[in-house]
């Protein structure tokens, strides 16, 4: 499960022009390392992710020519690269507008930029966080105004058009959540990732009245089946950009 949205996306990207590295951009702890190596041929297979820590996990797979500690919104190749492949990494970078002909102005003459990013922000997992913060705190949160960070597929369709052949396209994947010992599943889920930013403006009884409310919501939108289960759509985007060589 984990491991398909990238193979999904490594199976859209075409041959690669001669020259130039292959970067895993966010590589975290090189779950994708061996698949990009297969991809990679004789070129280098370069790593790049903001976490010391996971860094030290793709260290240990001994996949990587080299890897690097740096932020994607500072960090640029040391040469133009064949390839950016950039799993479940971008959604956390803002203003995408100028973030991706960034990344696509790094690669070498018919370079490839493949990204995949979670576009969850409107499936009812996610709207239902930040309906309950604002309905229950609403003195700490206010998402009138908010923005996701990723957009929509046609807004990557356009952007990168001039740039070269731009394939866009999203996947709905249903996963079976297994049964959880308090709450809801699609909580046990989202809290490590969406929920955390609202729940660390919140104490620790004002953390369960949330988890409360959130999981009787989550409860409605997502019924569990008689086994405690629940099946759980989740949106993925993805596109591959190939330059003209
Ligand atoms: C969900 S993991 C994906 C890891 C890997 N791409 C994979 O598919 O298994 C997201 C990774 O992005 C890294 N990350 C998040 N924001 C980053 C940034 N601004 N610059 C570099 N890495 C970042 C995190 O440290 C984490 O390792």
């Amino acid at each position: 499960l984990r491991l398909r949205p990238a193979l999904d996306l490594l199976s859209q990207v075409p041959d690669l022009p001669s020259p130039g590295d292959v970067i895993d951009l966010g590589c975290g702890d090189g779950a994708v390392g061996t698949d990009l190596r297969l991809r990679s041929g004789k070129r280098r297979l370069l790593g790049v992710d903001s976490s010391a820590a996971m860094l030290g996990r793709a260290e240990t797979t001994g996949i990587y020519d080299a890897l690097f500690q740096g932020d994607v919104a500072h960090w640029s190749p040391p040469a133009p690269p064949a390839l950016v492949f950039s799993n479940a990494v971008l959604h956390w970078l803002p203003d995408h507008g100028a973030l991706m002909p960034r990344l696509a102005g790094w690669l070498a003459p018919g370079g490839i930029l493949a990204v995949q990013m979670p576009v969850q922000h409107a499936a009812p997992s996610h709207a239902l966080l930040r309906d309950t913060a604002a309905r229950l705190f609403p003195d700490r949160f206010d998402f009138s105004t908010w923005q996701p960070q990723v957009s929509e597929p046609a807004f990557y369709a356009r952007l990168l058009a001039p740039l070269g052949a731009v394939n866009v396209w999203v996947t709905e994947y249903l996963q079976r959540l297994d049964p959880v010992a308090d709450g809801h599943p699609i909580r046990h889920f989202t809290q490590s990732t969406a929920m955390r930013p609202i729940a660390e403006k919140l104490t620790g009884d004002e953390q369960a009245a949330f988890v409360e409310e959130y999981d009787a919501a989550l409860q409605t939108a997502y019924p569990s089946d008689p086994d405690g289960s629940v099946l759980f759509g989740f949106r993925r985007l993805f596109f591959v950009l190939t330059l003209a060589g």
